[in-house]
């Protein structure tokens, strides 16, 4: 569904990716892991377009999609939800659901699919016609997931879903994840820092460092290479214990 070729992205004189390539199949879920600033949203904009790349190439379900605008690649069902969740507060619960449909014209079944949001996540409900400021933290992510999902998504690409989440309400975000996964086989390219986290739903996994691919494979592949860097080079201890850790590597 997903092939990336050796992808770099450069802001001026920082090179933020570089030579990524990576590999997703239809219905899978995979995890790009890595600390702050190895560029993982970096990589997610610019499978989106948002950022342009000076290099690489980016095919979707078959296609060369890598000079497409991203109004196109969103049409074609390459969706983002992005870091820090970008809801407009001051528009109700209501509206930010139908920004997210808002290239669809089949107006029946996108009421149909916000009843279907609305019974998933009663929380929205309730407040509907309520400014999205009135919602936690947690709350504010089931919408922006939601509003994800109702732009009929091919492959959702959820950047740090639990950054900033207590972990009762990173747990309900973890679980919402892997049931859209599991019951309606959504392929998910799925960026976090909580590596434990992310390794207990993925299939497969890739860990960024400084803009390369430094890691990749089964989650039980990851765990152990994570585990021999803390007995012969005294590191990823630290950051594998409780959340929000980081993932750390030998270049
Ligand atoms: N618009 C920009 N202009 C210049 N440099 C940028 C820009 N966006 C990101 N960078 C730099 O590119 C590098 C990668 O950033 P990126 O946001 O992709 O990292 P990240 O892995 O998503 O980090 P985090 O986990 O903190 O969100 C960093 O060094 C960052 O400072
Ligand atoms: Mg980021």
């Amino acid at each position: 569904m997903l092939a990336v070729h050796e992808l770099e992205v450069r802001y001026g004189r920082v090179h933020a990716v570089r030579g990524v390539s990576l590999t997703l199949a239809e219905g899978e879920v995979v995890a790009v892991l890595g600390a702050n600033g190895a560029g993982k949203s970096s990589l997610l904009r610019a499978l989106l377009g948002l950022t342009r790349p000076c290099g690489g190439a980016v095919l979707f379900g078959g296609r060369d999609i890598t000079r497409w605008p991203t109004s196109a690649r969103v049409r074609d069902g390459l969706i983002l939800v992005p870091e820090g969740r970008r809801i407009v507060m001051t528009l109700t619960i209501q509206e930010n659901l139908l920004m997210g449909a808002f290239h669809r014209r089949d107006h029946r079944a996108v009421a149909a699919e916000i009843a279907d949001i609305y019974d998933r996540f009663p929380h929205l409900a309730a407040r509907r016609h309520h400014p999205a400021s009135v919602l936690s933290g947690g709350e504010q992510q089931m919408l922006a997931i939601g509003r994800g999902l109702l732009a009929r998504p091919r492959l959702m690409m959820l950047d740090e879903p639990s950054l900033g989440l207590s972990p009762k309400l990173s747990n309900e975000v973890f679980a919402l994840i892997r049931r859209l996964n599991r019951e309606n086989g959504q392929s998910i390219l799925l960026v976090e820092q909580n590596t434990q986290r992310a390794l207990e739903l993925a299939g497969r996994a890739y860990v960024l460092e400084l803009g390369r691919v430094v890691m990749e494979g089964a989650p039980e592949r990851i765990v152990a290479d994570h585990a021999l860097q803390a007995a012969y080079l005294g590191r990823g201890t630290a950051e594998r214990r409780g959340g929000g850790q980081h993932a750390t590597s030998a270049s």
